[in-house]
């Protein structure tokens, strides 16, 4: 944690002003938490002492800046229509300069841990995207953002890095170059389609649902799962969200990827549809993950396979660029 963002003074005024002056900076435990690429996160504890005695708090802090300070307006936006109930509630919210905020979060304590022994559990998270596709309706004031552009900014990066990779790196490449280069050069029109397809049509969407931004918590008695890190969230197709946690569930969970069609049949129900996979809706469900493999997931494995000077690294990267090849790959045959 960047000691000047994140210092025990800027803490200590927070919990202050949040809970009267029972807070002694010795008491203060600040303890970062392993995180994700772009922010900073810390688990925060104080002692506080009070007129009915002492007690513990918890939060979590943390720092973001760049595109992911984005989060911050999110934060601020949805808590006035969904609410806590999909998210860690915003507890509060400072900034700290051009483009850099500090989050203050309620802390989710984690029922279980992932990986979740329960399967149950990743079939509640398509029902808790379901309900927040369905109470988010079109026009919920979320940041501007052109995601359009960047996604296809984004796909047009990840083909000429594909082109420019040495032979036999990424040996899936070499089959899967023509597909990529005709999904790239479709991807507004099938973004197009994406987003017309109704009933679906757009919602506001989480964009970013992978396992280490799912918890599940139990609250009064009941196992919920909470959605964390919403500085990608904006005005896209619910399928986009839908894919996303079904392909990241297939890398984790083989059992997953057996179970692919039934969990994309259950979200449908849980919208009140019926769970019937009809062509268009795979085309376009092959779509959305198509433009979640080009938004950088596909770029990111391709250029560690680039940049990899130790043979395992390698093999990873072009075991994961082979996944998303995969998607890419179903994506154009639905298109053709
Ligand atoms: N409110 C919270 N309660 C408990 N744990 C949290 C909370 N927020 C974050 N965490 C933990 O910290 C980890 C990283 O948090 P988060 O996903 O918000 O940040 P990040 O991945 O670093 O951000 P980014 O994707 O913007 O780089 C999570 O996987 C989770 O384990
Ligand atoms: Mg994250």
């Amino acid at each position: 944690m960047t000691r000047d963002a994140l210092d025990r003074a800027a803490v200590t005024a927070f919990l202050v002003a949040r809970h009267g002056d029972a807070v002694c900076d010795s008491a203060i435990e600040i303890r970062p938490l392993p995180g994700g690429l772009c922010s900073e996160v810390a688990l925060v504890t104080a002692r506080l002492r009070g007129a009915a005695g002492a007690r513990r708090v918890t939060l979590v802090a943390k720092l973001v800046h760049g595109t992911a300070a984005r989060e911050a307006a999110v934060y601020r936006r949805l808590s006035r229509s969904v609410g806590r109930r999909f998210s860690p509630e915003l507890l509060g919210a400072e900034r700290l300069g051009r483009g850099r905020w500090l989050l203050y979060l309620e802390r989710i304590e984690p029922a279980h841990a992932w990986p979740w022994a329960d399967s149950g559990h990743t079939a509640r998270v398509l029902e808790r995207l379901a309900r927040l596709h369905e109470e988010t309706p079109q026009g919920a004031a979320l940041p501007a953002w052109d995601y359009e552009a960047e996604n296809l900014a984004m796909a047009r990066d990840t083909l000429s890095l594909a082109e420019r990779l040495p032979r036999g790196e990424v040996p899936a490449l070499a089959r899967a170059l023509p597909a990529l280069r005709r999904v790239v050069s479709a991807l507004p029109a099938m973004r197009r389609q994406l987003l017309a397809f109704q009933p679906l049509g757009r919602a506001v969407i989480h964009g970013d649902v992978h396992p280490g931004n799912v918890m599940v918590r139990r609250r009064d008695g009941v196992v919920e799962p909470v959605l964390l890190d919403w500085a990608r969230a904006r005005m896209g197709s619910p399928l986009e969200d839908v894919s996303s946690w079904l392909q990241a569930l297939g890398y984790w969970e083989p059992e997953a990827r057996r179970r692919h069609d039934t969990l994309l049949a259950g979200y449908l129900s849980a919208r009140g549809l019926p769970p019937a996979l009809t062509r268009p809706l795979r085309d376009v469900y092959w779509f959305a993950s198509a433009s979640n493999a080009l938004a950088g997931a596909l770029g990111h494995h391709l250029a560690m396979a680039c940049g990899a000077s130790a043979p395992g690294v390698l093999a990873a990267a072009a075991r994961n660029a082979a996944d998303w090849l995969r998607v890419i790959r179903r994506a154009d045959a639905c298109w053709s």
